[in-house]
């Protein structure tokens, strides 16, 4: 909770850099409500559906992380989603952060695939999970609803046995 202020305060100060690639909702524009958003990640931690990480740069939160609808079991799976604040955009960092969280689900939650779903219009993302090198694994129609419309997604997984000795320790040796 203490971070809700500081996550609205890069919100609204760059809509422009966010709109495009931001879930809406189907029945409307709704309000925007930080500390609600907030307090549902919690709420989704608790239920161990979901893991909210923040990003942070040189001590401060830059952007969030989150991994959502983690399955146990025989599915064991989950999805990762993030942004990050155009001021320290570029630089690596949520590339790291990515390497970082998937390591943490294989590795202490024991989960065995992750995915990625991003807009094929996304550049920058698309960068992110190419230099993670995760696999392309097709197209989902219509599989979100994004800056008001319903969009189709590519998808990129990886699973545990892909990364025997971790993700961030292949990013950064080759
Ligand atoms: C996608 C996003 C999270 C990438 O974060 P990042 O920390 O900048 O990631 P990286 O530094 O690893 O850069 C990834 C790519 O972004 C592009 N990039 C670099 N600087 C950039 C800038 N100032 N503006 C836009 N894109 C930039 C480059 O293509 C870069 O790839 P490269 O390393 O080969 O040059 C960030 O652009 C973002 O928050 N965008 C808005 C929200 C969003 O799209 N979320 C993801 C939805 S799937």
């Amino acid at each position: 909770m203490r971070d809700w202020r500081r996550i609205e305060a890069i919100q609204i100060a760059h809509r422009d850099w966010f709109r495009k690639w931001e879930a809406t909702n189907p029945d409307g524009p709704g309000d925007f409500d930080f500390r609600a958003l907030v307090r549902n990640s919690i709420r989704q931690l608790n239920a161990e559906a979901s893991i909210p990480f923040v990003i942070e740069y040189q001590g401060e939160l830059v952007g969030q992380l989150t991994v959502s609808n983690i399955l146990h079991g025989s599915a064991s799976t989950a999805f990762i989603g993030y942004w990050i604040s155009p001021e320290v955009a570029g630089l690596g960092i949520t590339t790291i952060a990515v390497a970082l969280a998937t390591d943490y689900m294989f590795q202490v939650v024991g989960l065995h695939r992750i995915e990625i779903d991003i807009r094929p219009e996304n550049a920058s993302s698309l960068r992110v999970v190419e230099k993670l090198g995760f696999r392309f694994e097709g197209t989902k129609k219509g599989f979100i609803h994004i800056n008001n419309d319903w969009r189709d997604h590519s998808v990129f997984a990886l699973i545990r046995e892909d990364v025997p000795q971790g993700l961030l320790n292949r990013f950064l040796n080759h």
